[in-house]
């Protein structure tokens, strides 16, 4: 059975073998509610006549497709593909033009209509901007801003290079990196936010811009962490560094083990932080309809070339359902399968804590008392995934002035993703429930232990979750102050043009 979580923890090519292709379904779900068509088709025979073969009227692209299937039913009236930084601006300023709604896409990695497919609007689609370029020196490539993760640890693996990019090759650098992007090499060298030096931008008014710690501070700023709003990013200038094959291992442990399990976890966590930066951990805790069964996945890494890492001895000491398995992959490898797209609904939900066992077994109560209250439905399939922003990834996010997150806290924080997936659509209410009753009573628990870190991942938020408020107030207000000084119109905000993703106006 097709997984997006086997892809997303256990990345080794092995891990998807048995995949079918199926067509994804295209009944269109999620049209507009408001009339849009007149302004949005001048823009798009505009369009059509600029760029012929990259024009794509709705009723005619078959062939576009993406992950998540309430984005593939949504019905946007064309869609563009641009090549180059100056097309996006013109894009832009056509689209401003005829004030026609917009969204942009790059690995279409969201969940919401709008997000990446415009609801009635016009879908820009960066895709083709997917080059990357390596520096002379080799210290820093320019990756185009609709390029996936797949494509650029491909074209960065033949210089012996890497960046910090994704556990999924599908995911784009658009969207991961705008709102973090959490990489098994967080612990060496940070989120991948903090490992941009220069972005080339296409503003509000389709001016482009590089915006640098010294060109636009504000700006520089405001894209560590502010995701769609300021902003089409063309391209990122990150920095690369020599890296060789790496290690992925998993294990699955029977609900029996689950709190020794988590005692173990955070020992690990620790050892990342204090004492080898190469360790990496994720754990999954998963309801399995079919069977019945609760069980915790661990997928236990290594940023070198070494088999079963020492630092895992204890956890592996634990009885579980199978044995180790895993291997010593390249990070191209590992990311480069590219399978089909829009076969399941999705729901992400987020939340952030300071250190705590306590916690992390009551959440796992909590999960399953929702699961029970989930009833008889089923084809409904939660699993919450679990790992750390390692200490030396804080550290790092003061670089070049800081980011917009709003972390600053000694050691490491632990990062929770509720991730729930089906396929048939009258579960969406059940599965909605569920995410929005599962992350209330855990935020509840966490409070109650005073471990709640308010911080909440904008690239796992749920609809609905305050993402900028969990930045801090001053770092939302100076979010707003900048977005109304680049965009006084509002063209960017949820009252203009581009609604989708998270809005900070
Ligand atoms: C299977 C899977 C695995 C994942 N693995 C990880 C992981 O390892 N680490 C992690 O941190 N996150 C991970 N995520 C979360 C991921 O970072 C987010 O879903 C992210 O928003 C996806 O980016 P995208 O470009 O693929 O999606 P899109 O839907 O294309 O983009 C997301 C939002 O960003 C905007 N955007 C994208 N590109 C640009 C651009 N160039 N300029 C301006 N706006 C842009 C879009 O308009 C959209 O609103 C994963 C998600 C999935 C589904
Ligand atoms: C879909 O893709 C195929 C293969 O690339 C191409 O031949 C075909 O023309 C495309 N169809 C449309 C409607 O663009
Ligand atoms: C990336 O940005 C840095 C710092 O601004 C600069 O020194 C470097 O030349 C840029 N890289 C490329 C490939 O342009
Ligand atoms: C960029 O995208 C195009 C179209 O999907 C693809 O053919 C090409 O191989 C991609 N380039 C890179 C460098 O991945
Ligand atoms: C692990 O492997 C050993 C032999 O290599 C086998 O005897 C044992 O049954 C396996 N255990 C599990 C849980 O699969
Ligand atoms: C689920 O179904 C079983 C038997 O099919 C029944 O005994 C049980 O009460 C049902 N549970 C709920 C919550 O409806
Ligand atoms: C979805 O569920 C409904 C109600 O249970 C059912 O009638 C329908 O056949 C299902 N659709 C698919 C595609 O399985
Ligand atoms: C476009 O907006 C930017 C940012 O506010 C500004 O610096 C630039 O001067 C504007 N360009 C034009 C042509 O108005």
């Amino acid at each position: 059975m097709w997984s997006i979580y086997v892809a997303y923890l256990t990345v080794l090519p092995f891990a998807t073998a048995g995949v079918t292709a199926v067509n994804a379904i295209r009944s269109r779900d999620y049209a507009p509610s408001f009339s849009q068509e007149g302004s949005c088709q001048q823009a798009c025979e505009t369009f059509a006549s600029e760029y012929p073969g990259r024009l794509h009227y709705e009723d005619v692209d078959t062939n576009f497709t993406i992950w998540d299937q309430k984005q593939l039913q949504t019905v946007y009236v064309c869609r563009v593909e641009p090549e180059s930084a100056s097309e996006v601006s013109n894009i832009v300023q056509v689209l401003v033009d005829n004030w026609c709604r917009f969204a942009v896409k790059c690995g279409g990695h969201s969940r919401y209509p709008d997000d990446s497919v415009s609801v009635g609007g016009v879908t820009i689609d960066l895709g083709l901007i997917n080059s990357t370029v390596v520096s002379d020196d080799r210290t820093t490539a320019i990756v185009g801003g609709g390029a996936l993760t797949r494509q650029v640890f491909a074209a960065l693996d033949p210089y012996g290079l890497a960046y910090v990019g994704g556990r999924v090759g599908q995911v784009g650098m658009g969207g991961f990196t705008l709102g973090g992007g959490t990489s098994v090499l967080a612990a060496k060298y940070g989120w991948a936010l903090d490992s941009v030096l220069e972005y080339e931008i296409v503003l509000p008014n389709a001016t482009i811009a590089t915006v640098s710690e010294t060109q636009h501070p504000d700006l520089y700023y405001a894209l560590r962490g502010g995701g769609n709003n300021f902003g089409i990013v063309t391209s990122f200038n990150v920095t690369v560094f020599p890296q060789g094959q790496v290690y992925t291992g998993s294990r699955t442990f029977g609900d029996d083990q689950t709190d020794r399990f988590l005692e173990e976890a955070e020992k690990v966590f620790t050892i990342e932080d204090a004492e080898d930066t190469n360790v990496v951990l994720e754990y999954r805790y998963a309801y399995s309809a079919a069977q019945d069964r609760y069980t915790m996945s661990s997928t236990q890494r290594y940023a070198e070339p070494v088999s079963n890492p020492p630092a895992f001895d204890a956890m592996n000491a634990i009885p579980a359902l199978n044995n180790l398995s895993g291997g010593i992959t390249s990070l191209a490898a590992s990311t480069s399968f590219s399978g089909p797209l829009g076969r399941t609904r999705n729901i992400f939900a987020s939340l952030t804590h300071y250190p705590s066992v306590e916690l992390g077994k009551r959440a796992i109560l909590i999960f399953k008392d929702n699961v029970l209250s989930l009833g008889n439905v089923t084809g409904v399939n939660p699993e919450l995934i679990t790992y750390s922003i390692p200490a030396a990834a804080i550290e790092n996010m003061r670089a070049r002035g800081g980011n917009a997150l709003g972390i600053d806290v000694q050691g490491h924080l632990v990062i929770n993703l509720l991730s729930v997936s089906w396929s048939n659509s009258t579960n969406d209410g059940a599965a909605y429930s569920f995410a929005d009753r599962f992350i209330e009573d855990f935020r509840r628990a966490a409070e109650r232990l005073d471990v709640l870190h308010p911080f909440i991942y904008i690239n796992y938020a749920n609809k609905g979750q305050d993402v900028f408020s969990g930045y801090g107030e001053e770092n939302k207000k100076k979010l707003i102050a900048i977005q109304e000084s680049i965009d006084p119109r509002g063209v960017f905000t949820s009252s203009g043009l581009w609604p989708g993703f998270f809005k900070v106006r």
